[in-house]
C-alpha cells in the first residue's frame, strides 16, 4: 500500500505543479491513495468550492487544511458535504466539517487527522495531544496519517514521539519548506518535519519575492503579499509505504520536483 501526501498547494502555480505531476507520480510509484494539503490553494488563502472540485477531479482522495481553513467564507457552504475534506481537529470554535475521517482504500481503512500546532501560531487552539487521544484510543483504522500543521520542528517531532506507535505517520505541513529529516522513527512511525509546498520556485514560501521583502524586511505595512501568475514550479510531497498485509509502516520517501517556466 503506497500513499502520496502532497504539501501545501499555493495558488495558481501550485495548482499547475499538481496537475503536471500527479498522474506521472501516481503511475511511477504505484500510488493507491492521495492526500493533499489545500489550505493555500485559492490565491494563497483557503479553499473555494471551485478548487475543491479541481483537486477531486485531478484524483486527490483526501484534502487536509490548516490555519487558513476558513479564509474563504464559502467553505461554510460546502465543507459539510465534502466527504474528502479534513479540517483541523483542535480549533477552538464550532465549525462545520470533520477533523478526522476514515477512508476505504482497496479494503484498508485509512484514517486521516489534521491538527494545528500550538507553538508560534497566531491561532489559539485546543491542545493537539489531548484532541487526538480519544481518537487513537477508539481507533479501528489500519493506517492513521496525521497532518500536523505547525510552525516549530521541535513541537512536530516531540508530538510524533509522544504518540508512540499509535499512529502510522506524522507529517508536518505549514512552513512550505521541505525538511531533510524524513525517517522511520524508532517507534515505527513515518515522520517528516515538513513536507514542503507546491508553488512558485522563485518565491518566499510561495509569495512573490518583492512583496514579501517590502512587507517583512522593509516594514512597509501597506505592502500586501502577492502571488505570481507564472513561474518555475515546485512540487513537494512524500511517498509512504506500508506492508500490504499487516499495514505496518515501511518507508517514507520525499519528492521534490522542479519544472522550469515554459516547460
Ligand atoms: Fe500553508
Ligand atoms: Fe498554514
Amino acid at each position: 500500500m503506497n500513499i502520496l501526501f502532497i504539501g501545501d498547494i499555493v495558488g495558481k502555480v501550485g495548482r499547475k505543479a499538481l496537475k503536471e505531476n500527479l498522474s506521472f507520480v501516481k503511475n511511477k510509484y504505484k500510488i493507491d491513495f492521495v492526500i493533499a494539503n489545500g489550505e493555500n490553494i485559492s490565491n494563497g488563502r483557503g479553499m473555494n468550492e471551485n478548487h475543491y472540485n479541481f483537486l477531486i477531479d485531478e484524483g486527490v482522495d483526501c484534502i487536509t487544511l490548516g490555519n487558513h481553513y476558513n479564509d474563504r467564507d464559502e467553505i461554510g457552504n460546502f465543507i459539510e458535504f465534502a466527504d474528502e475534506v479534513v479540517r483541523p481537529l483542535n480549533i477552538k470554535c464550532d465549525f462545520l466539517g470533520e477533523g478526522s475521517r476514515i477512508f476505504d482504500c482497496n479494503g484498508a481503512k485509512i484514517r486521516v487527522t489534521n491538527l494545528l500546532g500550538s507553538a508560534f501560531m497566531k491561532e489559539e487552539v485546543n491542545d493537539p495531544f489531548l484532541a487526538i487521544k480519544p481518537i487513537i484510543e477508539n481507533d479501528i483504522s489500519d493506517i492513521h496519517i496525521v497532518d500536523f500543521h505547525a510552525e516549530a520542528t521541535g513541537e512536530k517531532k516531540a508530538f510524533a514521539y509522544a504518540l508512540k506507535n499509535s499512529v502510522s505517520a506524522v507529517l508536518g505541513t505549514h512552513t512550505h519548506v521541505q525538511t531533510r529529516d524524513a525517517q522511520v522513527l524508532n517507534t515505527g512511525v513515518l515522520y517528516i518535519s515538513d513536507v514542503g509546498m507546491c508553488g512558485s520556485y522563485n518565491s518566499v514560501l510561495g509569495d512573490e519575492i518583492d512583496s514579501v521583502v517590502e512587507r517583512i524586511i522593509l516594514h512597509n505595512e501597506n505592502a500586501r503579499f502577492k502571488l505570481l501568475e507564472d513561474d518555475d514550479r515546485l512540487f513537494s510531497a512524500v511517498i509512504l509505504r506500508f506492508n500490504d498485509y499487516t499495514f505496518k509502516p515501511e518507508s517514507i520517501e520525499p519528492l521534490y520536483i522542479i519544472k522550469r517556466k515554459g516547460e
